[in-house]
């Protein structure tokens, strides 16, 4: 951890809410005055701390933006995912980030968030509108040792993670749409889309980008969106702390990695269909021009979705567009 978020995590973690100048300094040894002068850059970006002679140093607030240290402080540790977070002012997509990183030959876990996007992307080529310090836009890299037809299990352990993430921060109900769009009272809030590196039998990287709608306002949407997308915001009536809710997700994701690199998709995917509302339901399915119908049965051990076809057939569905009929 760098200084700074080992600054923050001591002045959060503080039993009684502040630390000394001289705890702090020998905690990370380093001389009181770089103490000081780490505190003065963390104010000018928005902190606001505290100093008194008796008590001192005491964290009062902090301010609605993205801060890597901040982001570190909050995380803790984990195990892969999160080690290394960068974040932007604005990028083209994070998605792009990251495939640069990846090619570069970063380790796996290392997480990009910008704070605006201009050119966000969703799933099935849709722009991904991505406003400045509104939502969460960032991106995974991940390297795991996996066939590229068990790569959608990362699809699957990304909105599990997200929903349970999302759930436990707000207090919503949220469900999973498959294969990885997240609702809440029937609107999308989030959405995940995987870009992928592979050879015929296995994976090189896998991007795992993550956009979540936290603070929008109705006005922030186009009107044909305002029908089906929603935020976190205007669900829950007030603003949503950004950086809590990106530590969680991020924590989230580092244990169902873990659960997945370790052989336990299926613990992933039991959580993931409990959470699911397309499971069970009659639906219709985009596939490039192709429209099946048929009902949602459930997930195979890859984490494809099976389909039992109005003639009684089950297909085997690894991507495309879902309809649920009511
Ligand atoms: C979808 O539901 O269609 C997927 C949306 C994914 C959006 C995120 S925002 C961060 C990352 N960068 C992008 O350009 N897209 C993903």
């Amino acid at each position: 951890m760098t200084i700074d978020a080992q600054i923050l995590s001591a002045l959060r973690n503080a039993e009684d809410g502040s630390v000394s100048g001289g705890e702090l300094s020998q905690r990370l040894g380093i001389s009181r005055a770089a103490i000081w002068s780490r505190i003065e850059e963390m104010r000018s970006l928005g902190y606001e701390i505290e100093a008194s002679p008796h008590e001192g140093y005491r964290l009062r607030n902090v301010p609605d933006v993205l801060h890597a240290d901040d982001l570190l402080s909050r995380l803790g540790k984990t195990k892969v995912i999160g080690r290394d977070i960068r974040v932007f002012q604005e990028t083209t997509s994070t998605n792009d980030v990251i495939e640069k990183l990846a090619r570069d030959g970063v380790k796996e876990g290392v997480v990009v968030f910008a704070e605006s996007q201009s050119k966000g992307r969703g799933r099935l080529g849709r722009k991904w509108v991505s406003p400045l310090r509104k939502g969460l836009w960032f991106s995974v890299l991940l390297r795991p040792d996996l066939r590229p037809q068990e790569a959608i299990q990362l699809m699957i352990a990304g909105a599990t993670a997200l929903a349970r993430a999302i759930r436990d921060e707000t207090g919503l109900s949220p469900e999973i749409k498959w294969p990885n769009d997240i609702l809440i009272n029937g609107r999308k809030v989030a959405g995940l889309l995987t870009e992928l590196s592979a050879e015929l039998d296995h994976v090189n990287y896998i991007i795992l980008g993550i956009g979540v709608d936290v603070n929008l306002n109705a006005s922030d949407f186009s009107s044909e969106l305002r029908k089906l997308a929603t935020s976190l915001k205007i669900e829950k009536g007030h603003s949503i702390d950004r950086a809590s809710l990106a530590a969680a997700a991020l924590r989230e994701l580092d244990a169902d990695y873990a659960r997945i690199t370790t052989g336990h998709f299926e613990a992933v995917s039991d959580e993931w269909e409990e959470l699911c509302s397309t499971l069970g339901r009659n639906i219709g399915i985009r596939i490039g021009d192709r429209v099946l119908q048929g009902r949602a049965e459930s997930l195979d051990s890859d984490g494809a979705l099976l389909l039992r076809t109005q003639h009684g057939r089950l297909e085997r569905i690894i991507g495309g567009d879902v309809t649920v009929k009511k």
